[in-house]
Formats: C-alpha cells, structure tokens, sequence
C-alpha cells in the first residue's frame, strides 16, 4: 500500500501544489513527529562518538524521517569540491572555479556532483558555499567563489543550477561567515548598506535562482546569532527576498537558544538532536509557543521535499564516481582556472610557454611539487583515490625531457640542480595545515561545552570535555588524512598571507642560479608576493587543483592550453591596505570597504587587480555598445590579435563621477568569458539587471537607482587602462 509520503508526491506529481500538499501531509503528523522533524535524527551522544570516531563523512547527515508516513527525510552530504562520503572525483576548489569566470562550465561541476551525490544515497548537497571574500587570511576562503558580490552571485547561481537535477542544494553560511578561527564567537556588526550591497546580493542572487535550502553561520551578526537572528532569518529571508525552502543550522553546537532559533524561522537544527530539543518540548508544554509554530516549520521541510520529489530521486549507477567524463571536466576546470600572472620575457621571448630543446632538463622544486594536496582538510575534504601532483602531471607531459626532483633535497642541492637545468620550476604556498576549516582548541570552543545538551549535568560536561581533549583536537597526521579518524586537519586562518621564509629562500636562491624560474603558487586565496617577485620572470597561480590538476599545469607550462584564468580578488602590495583581520576577535565591524574596492578607495595600487590574468595571446575589445531598457544591454567584439587560440573574460564596471552617494570607484555588473580563434573576432552580448546599479536606502529598506551619468568600462580586468569607455544617463531616480 502506498504511503502517505507516496500519495502526497502523487499529488504533486497531478500538479497540486507542494505547499497545500505538505500542510495535509503535516496535519496528519502527531506532535511528537512533528518535533521529531525539528533536528537531526541521531540523539546526541551517539552521534557526537559517531563523529569523533571516524563516523563523519562516512554517511550523509539524517533528519526529518518519519516512518509511520513514509516520509524519508532529507540526507545530507557536504561539497563544495566534490562528495565527501566514500571515493569520489575531486574539482578544484570552488575558489580556482571562481577564476574561470564560467558559470556555465560551473553547472557542469554541480550536475556532475549531483550525480555522484546521488550513489550516496544523499539529497542534499552542502556544497553552496558563498560567503564574501572579506580578507585573504581566512581559512575557507577556498570554498567560496571570490571577493566580488556580483561574480560569486553568477558562480554559486551555476552550481546551483546543476546540482538541483539530481538533488536539493543549501546556500551557505548566512551570513558573514568569513573568519574561521573566531567563527563559533566572533559578533560581525554591520551596518544596512554594507549588508544589503556587499555581504548579500549573492546569497539573493541564489536564493532567486531556487536553492532549496539554507544553512546559517555560527557566528552572531549585530549581536545576535545567525541561527536564532530575526533580521536575518525572518525579514531578509522570508520576508523580503521570499524564501520558500528550508533553513537548518550549522553543525555541531550551531543553535544556542532552541526557542529563538524557532521563532525566527530555523526549520532544523543539524546533525543531531541537540540544543533545541528540550527547551522546545517545554515551552511547548507551557504554553510558551504555539504548535503551530512547529507546524510551519515542519512544512516548509515537507514542501521543499516534496517540490524536489526527495525520496523518489534517481540513484545514480556507481559507475558515474571517477568515470572519465567527471574526471576529464575535473582537468578542464583546472586548465581554465590557472593563472598566469606574470610572464616575463627572457633573451627577448617570454618564459612561458615552455620552449626546450629535445632532452633539455627540467628541474622541479618545492615541498608541494609531489604532494598530494587537493585543499582544506575538514568539511569539504573528498577522498580522490588518485591525485596527479603538479610533479607527475609535468613527467607524464614532458616525456622526451630530462625532469628532476629530489625529496627534502637541502637547498644547496637544489640550487646545484637548478644550476644544471635549462628551466626550474618551484612549486610552494600551502597545505591544509596552514588554512583550512578550523575544530581546534580555542577559548570558544571550549565555552561550547556549556552548551551541551543537559548542560546541568556536570558528569555528561566534564565527559564530552575529555572525549573531546582526547580525540577531537590531536589526533594524528596520518589517522586524519588517512582514515579521517579524529576527523578535520588543524587549518583555520592563516597567519600570515605571505609565503613561508623557507618558500622564499628556495624561490631566491634557485631563481640567482636559474634565470629562467617558474613560480606556481598553490594557495586557496591571494598570497601578498611583493619580496620575491622582482626576482622571478613567471608566476603561476595553480590553486588546489582537483585530481587531475597536476595534468593541467603541465599543459599550461607548455602551451598546450592557453591560461585563461583570471582572479577572482585583488593581490595587494602589502597586506596593510586590506581590511583589519584578528583571527581572533570577538568582535569586528565589516564596513564597505575590501578587496580591489579598498585598494582604489585609498589610492593604492595592486600587484594583480581584481580579474586580472595574461594570456599566450592578445586581446582588444571593440565597439563596445550599451543600451538601457528595463535592464542595461552590453555588446562589444572581441579581437583575438594574437597568434593563438585562447580565452579572455569581458568584464563591466560601473562607476559614478559625480554621485552623492558613497560607493565603489569601479563596480563589476556583467561579464562574459569567451573564446576566440587567432586573428578571428567574436561577439559578446551581456545584460545586467538595474539591481546591480541600486543603492539601499536605509530609511525605507527599498531599492533605487541614482539618477545621473553613469560611467562604464568594459575591459579585461578591474582598472584596465585598455578599457571602452561608455556611460548611460539615468535622467531620473529609479525606485526598484
Ligand atoms: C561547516 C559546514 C559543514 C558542516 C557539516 C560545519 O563545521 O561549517 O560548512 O557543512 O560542518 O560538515
């Protein structure tokens, strides 16, 4: 006989709306299912001994199952750079996406993650991680997509886009999640306009785009926590921007008042039956809150999964995990996200592409040239069987060369090898021990021991205190990675957003010897080079590259592949025109300014700008027009004036002149990759919405548009001096 469950998505299915279907579905729930759907479906101490002993990541995350209706609960697996639980093909982090600038290839990603989420048994996917580059130092800046609200919006869009048809996706960490070491208690003020314009229009952008669910931040925002944060939850989600999915927390100890969490319109509290449980059952029970109340959340649950047919979903064949295809577009993404960005000239040609005389020697240096290091080693760690490291990628490619490499060679040996090669190339930056998600010890993850379920009982306390003491934060190198026993790697914040004194001595001292070094940085976000660069023709930015990335960076030192990538925030001179980071503040306001935006405000100049990248080839853009109907219409041509093939992004920038209203000097709207043949031109149609030109007015909490002359580049990368010039004329104030 079929299920409740079943007659519901039948119901669905004849085109009855999942809302009404779910309130008839949830009407006939006891009040103990109901509360039962409230939190994760394991209780507490199971799950957390689960977790701490190789449990995590071994299985997706359960809640909302009720077996009396058939209802099966949503189970959720974590990204973003691929399934965590079992083998499974590794991208290149979301960041290095960030650097295609191709929203279109990043859907590619999202279906192919989908797919492989669906042999797991998972239908919902944690990979939609958008928070704002703020500041370089912090330690998942690689899991989102950049700096820019605009570009991140069209790149997380994407991902979206593909994994919603296999599965449904959550829309990370809302909001200002963007330091890690003070994360579980680090309150972010912000004021209306930074919000809306700068740390929100993203999470809008994918919001509109259908994501199915939310997860909140730990952190508190003007004081309050996300998970239980009104403002945030109730009148920014629901209210304005309209959100009819679901919102769960975030993991362990993500809830800190079970009732509030509730009143603002927290649906679940995740992994685990935690925090929220009991004061809910007794403020039920005095009155204290309604049923309803639990009613509504039940149903926004119910109603998105049912909308998503959850339950019913493909299963995927095996087969889809590693197959050539995900690991193929796994290459691409990291072929086109790679980032030349410097490419001096030597003996009057440039360094790169590699140009070697048959049997010519290459020597590969660096203690990240044979590691396998494919990013941070907590949540969004993926268990790629096979990784090509940027050493093997370059041997399998350069096969009729000589290439060399020593293991914990001492520098000197180093040198003498690069004494002795036609071409060195160094291959540094970090590991996920120095960035990456942070569970280590800290003042407030210690306070999170009072916040432990019957946090009255002081032998439950001082048990999880030591459990925790003595598996959670020093488990060994070889049990994490291996086996994730003990679970996440150290990571958190960096502490410094240079490369190490070691790095730079060996970039010296091979780069005195070898005039022809070549630099690749594997990093998750900006690394500040002003000590060294002078003293190196080229530089390459290689990301975590995924499984196959050492394949791609081979193709890019020889020219196989033109590097296309372009980065995705600003590489300042020095990291004092950045924004004030603390890793380990309590407290700190993010205002308008960081990234390239800071830098131009305060008049200084990057090392890279913002979308900044070099090419085998040459670019000019041409007969750039703009139109302005309801939403603002860009064209131009792109001239490909070189002699290779190759790819360049088109991107628009707004400014104002004479605006009364303080704002960035270059604002990105639109932008459009695009290949185009040697010598050939293509065409380049772009839109943006009027929206990406509005200012919050603060009085009202509504959008306009200022009136007045707007001015436009359209270039290559944020303050291209190549740039079109164009502006349009708003002749009066547009109230959105
Ligand atoms: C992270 C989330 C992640 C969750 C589950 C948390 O620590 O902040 O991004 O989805 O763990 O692994």
């Amino acid at each position: 006989m079929a299920t409740a469950y079943e007659l519901a998505l039948e119901k669905v299915r004849n085109g009855i709306n999942p809302a009404v279907v779910a309130a008839e579905l949830v009407a006939s729930m006891t009040i103990d299912e109901k509360i039962h759907c409230l939190d994760g479906a394991v209780p507490f101490w199971v799950g957390i001994k689960d977790i701490t002993t190789g449990g995590y990541h071994s299985r997706p995350f359960r809640a909302a199952k009720v077996e009396r209706l058939g209802i099966p609960g949503f189970h959720f697996s974590d990204g973003p750079r691929g399934v965590v639980v079992g083998e499974a093909t590794a991208f290149p982090v979301s960041m290095a996406r960030g650097a295609t600038f191709d929203p279109e290839l990043e859907e590619r990603v999202g279906d192919a993650i989908g797919k492989e989420l669906r042999t797991i048994g998972a239908d919902l996917y944690g990979g939609i991680c958008v928070n704002l580059l703020r500041h370089p130092a912090w330690g998942r800046a690689q899991e989102t997509y950049g700096e820019d609200p605009h570009h991140v919006g069209e790149m997380g869009a994407g991902l979206t886009r593909g994994a919603q048809r296999h599965v449904m996706a959550t829309l990370k960490h809302f909001a200002l999640n963007s330091m890690e070491n003070a994360r579980f208690g680090v309150d972010v003020k912000v004021d209306e306009r930074t919000l809306h314009e700068v740390y929100l229009p993203h999470f809008k952008r994918i919001i509109d785009e259908g994501v199915a669910c939310v997860m909140t931040a730990y952190n508190s925002v003007n004081g309050e926590w996300c998970s239980q944060n009104e403002v945030l939850l109730a009148d920014i989600l629901r209210h304005e921007w309209g959100f009819k999915g679901f919102v769960i927390s975030d993991w362990i100890f993500g809830v800190r008042d079970g009732v509030k969490s509730l009143r603002a319109g927290l649906d679940v509290e995740m992994p685990y039956r935690m925090i929220r449980n009991a004061p809910i059952v007794a403020a039920l029970a005095e009155g204290l809150i309604t049923e309803e109340l639990v009613t509504s959340a039940v149903t926004r649950t119910l109603t998105t999964m049912l909308k998503f047919k959850v339950g019913k979903l493909p299963v995927s064949d095996r087969s889809v995990v590693l197959c050539r295809e995900h690991l193929m577009l796994s290459q691409e993404v990291a072929e086109k996200s790679m980032v030349l960005l410097k490419n001096a000239n030597i003996d009057g040609s440039a360094s790169l592409p590699l140009v070697l005389k048959s049997g010519a020697k290459i020597s590969i240096h660096g203690r990240l040239a044979a590691m396998r290091n494919i990013g941070d080693g907590g949540s969004s760690d993926v268990m790629a069987p096979n990784v090509v490291t940027p050493l093997v990628g370059i041997r399998e490619h350069f096969v009729n060369f000589e290439v060399v490499h020593e293991l914990n060679a001492s520098v000197e040996t180093q040198v003498a090898q690069a004494k002795q090669s036609d071409v060195s190339i160094v291959v540094v930056g970090y590991t996920r021990e120095e960035e990456g998600e942070f569970i280590g010890d800290s003042e407030d993850t210690v306070d999170m021991v009072t916040q432990i379920p019957r946090q009255d009982d002081p032998v439950l306390a001082s048990e999880y205190k030591k459990y925790m003491l003595e598996n959670h934060h020093f488990a060994p190198d070889e049990l994490r990675i291996k086996s994730r026993n003990g679970t996440f790697s150290i990571g958190g914040d960096r502490q410094s957003i240079r490369l190490s004194g070691d790095d730079v001595q060996l970039i010296r001292a091979v780069a005195k010897v070898q005039p022809r070094t070549i630099v690749v940085i594997v990093a998750g976000s900006a690394v500040v080079m002003s000590e060294w660069i002078n003293e190196v023709p080229a530089v390459v930015f290689g990301w975590y590259s995924g499984c196959n990335g050492g394949h791609a960076l081979a193709k890019i030192l020889s020219g196989t592949v033109n590097p296309s990538g372009r980065l995705p925030f600003v590489i300042p001179q020095d990291e004092s025109h950045l924004p004030f980071f603390d890793r380990n503040a309590k407290k700190i306001t993010y205002d308008y300014w960081h990234g390239q935006w800071k830098l131009d405000r305060d008049g200084n100049k990057a090392m890279f700008p913002f979308g900044f990248g070099c090419s085998y080839t040459q670019f000019s853009i041409l007969d750039a027009k703009v139109e302005v109907s309801g939403i603002v219409n860009f064209e131009c041509a792109v001239h490909n004036t070189g002699s290779r093939d190759g790819s360049t992004v088109v991107q628009i920038y707004v400014g104002r002149k004479d605006s009364a209203i303080e704002r960035p000097r270059r604002r990105l709207v639109a932008f459009q990759r695009v290949e185009v043949r040697a010598g050939e031109i293509a065409q380049v149609k772009c839109t943006a919405s009027l929206q990406n030109f509005a200012t919050r007015n603060v009085q009202t909490h509504n959008w306009f548009v200022e009136s007045g002359t707007w001015q436009l580049e359209i270039g290559q990368f944020s303050g291209d001096l190549n740039s079109l010039n164009k502006s349009f004329v708003i002749p009066q104030r547009i109230e959105l």
